[in-house]
Formats: structure tokens, sequence, C-alpha cells
């Protein structure tokens, strides 16, 4: 099987566990647990991120089939240069490699690839593979799959908040007229919906500067699963879980 549904399955299942049946259209996940999951197999850490990412694949590939239209994955934080020179390098080379080998399969599937994060700090030849992908990718829609590599939610919001004031400052925003859509505009995320599902492998429960603004009103799950062990059978539960719970955003439904 290719990399995800037929268009027919997406729009069937979508009638089945979308809207109507109160899934998640938007899921997020913080794919925290590489590290562990390495140790405990005595391995050196990078063999933890490689498995990692063979796990992208299969969950990318459930996402239609569960009426999640959007998903948005963590790869990479602006806290993760922290990390030996060694761990850094190796990512980084994962990236790459990730990308020239999923980028067929990936436009095959009617996946639509977008990178958010500030790519100032990343190699040329991996953001050149970044920009590629997001322009091989850009009439897909069968699934919008967001990567954020290098990013951070406050470093996101003061990215915005520069440009903002640029505008401002240029005259073309009145500072009377800003308001949380404004901002909104400015931010990486400016073209997707908010997500309506966080989840958090490793048993971590933090958010660790991951969609801050965007994730006000998202469902959270802190799953103990490491995430090369998260399936799409572990995937699939926690997209069940969802429907039981009363989304109220401030007001009152019963
Ligand atoms: C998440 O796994 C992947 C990245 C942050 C790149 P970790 O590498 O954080 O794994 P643990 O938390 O150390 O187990
Ligand atoms: C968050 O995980 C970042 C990613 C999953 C890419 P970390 O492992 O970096 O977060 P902390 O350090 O435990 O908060
Ligand atoms: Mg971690």
């Amino acid at each position: 099987m290719g990399l995800g549904s037929t268009d027919a399955d997406h729009h069937g299942s979508d009638a089945m566990t979308g809207t109507e049946a109160g899934g998640p259209k938007h899921v997020a996940i913080i794919m925290d647990g590489n590290g562990r999951w390495a140790q405990r197999r005595a391995k050196p850490r990078l063999y933890g991120h490689h498995a990692g990412a063979r796990r992208v694949r299969q969950i990318v590939e459930a996402c239609p089939g569960l009426g999640v239209s959007h998903l948005t994955i963590f790869a990479f934080s602006t806290e993760n240069w922290k990390r030996t020179q060694t761990e850094v390098a190796g990512l980084m080379s994962l990236f790459r490699r990730y990308i020239e080998r999923e980028t067929q399969a990936l436009n095959a599937a009617g996946v639509r690839v977008r990178f958010i994060g500030d790519r100032i700090r990343l190699d040329g030849k991996l953001v050149a593979l970044m920009d590629h992908l997001e322009q091989v990718t850009a009439d897909n829609d069968s699934l919008h799959l967001t990567v954020a590599l290098n990013y951070g939610s406050r470093d996101e919001v003061a990215r915005a908040t520069q440009r903002l004031a640029y505008e401002v400052a240029a005259g073309r925003i009145n500072p009377s007229g800003v308001n949380e859509n404004t901002l909104a505009q400015f931010l990486d995320t400016h073209v997707l919906p908010d997500p309506d599902l966080v989840i958090r492998t490793s048993g971590e429960a933090r958010i660790s500067n991951f969609l801050l603004w965007q994730s006000a009103y998202a469902e959270y799950e802190f799953i103990n699963t490491l995430w090369p062990d998260f399936t799409p059978e572990v995937f699939a539960r926690v997209i069940d879980r969802f429907g039981a719970r009363d989304r109220r955003f401030g007001g009152v439904t019963r």
C-alpha cells in the first residue's frame, strides 16, 4: 500500500469519523522519547531517532482513514541545539535523507507538506530540500502535513511581532486596529486551522514551546508510549478518546 489512502477513501471516512462524529481534524504531535527508546536497547540516541523517523510514515498514512485532515509534528525545537554536536548533526542529516527518500511517496499520496520554524539557522542544503518538498506538494490536499523544524512558539511569536512592527512603522498597519487575528496572520501557521488535539508521547506532561498560541483551546493527551512505539493502533485509540470530550470553548454546552 502506498502512503495514505485514495481520495475516495479520504472523503468516505471523513463522512464517518470527521466533523459529524466529532473527531479531531487537526492533530499535532510532540514526538518524544526516541532517546530513551534507544537507551533501553543500549544503543546510541540516533538509533532511536531513526526508529522514530520510520514511525512517521505509518502515522501519516493512518490520518485520512481517521478523519484527520491536518497533522503537525514537532521534529526539532529551537532549544534542541543544546544537545551534543553529534546528535544535532545526526538529526540534520536524518532530516535531509528523510526528505530525499520520502518526497516522491508523499507527493504520490496527495500529501501537502509545509515546514514551520525559523530556517535561518538551518543548513542551506536542507532548506533547499524543504523548499522543494513544499513546492512539489503544493497542489495536494489529501493530508496537510506540517513539520515543525527549528520551531519554538516564543521564537515564532517574536518573529511575528517583529514583522508586524515593521508593517506598523511603514504605516501599512494602524496600531489601533491590531487584534488577535492580526498577530495570527504573521505566525508561521497563518494558513492552518488551530489544532484540536495535541498528543505528547513518552510520559512527559509539558508543552516544551510547541504551538502555544495555536493550542489555546486544544485538547491534550499525554501518553506513556515512546515515539518509536507509537503505532497506528495506539494513534487510533487516542483519536477515539477525543470523541468523548466536551469542548466548551468557555461557553456552556449542557
Ligand atoms: C524526541 O525524542 C526527538 C527530538 C527532540 C528530536 P528525544 O530525543 O527528546 O527523546 P528523549 O526524550 O531523550 O527520550
Ligand atoms: C520536544 O521534546 C521537542 C521535540 C519533540 C522535537 P524535548 O525532548 O526537546 O523536550 P524537553 O527537553 O523534554 O522539554
Ligand atoms: Mg525528549
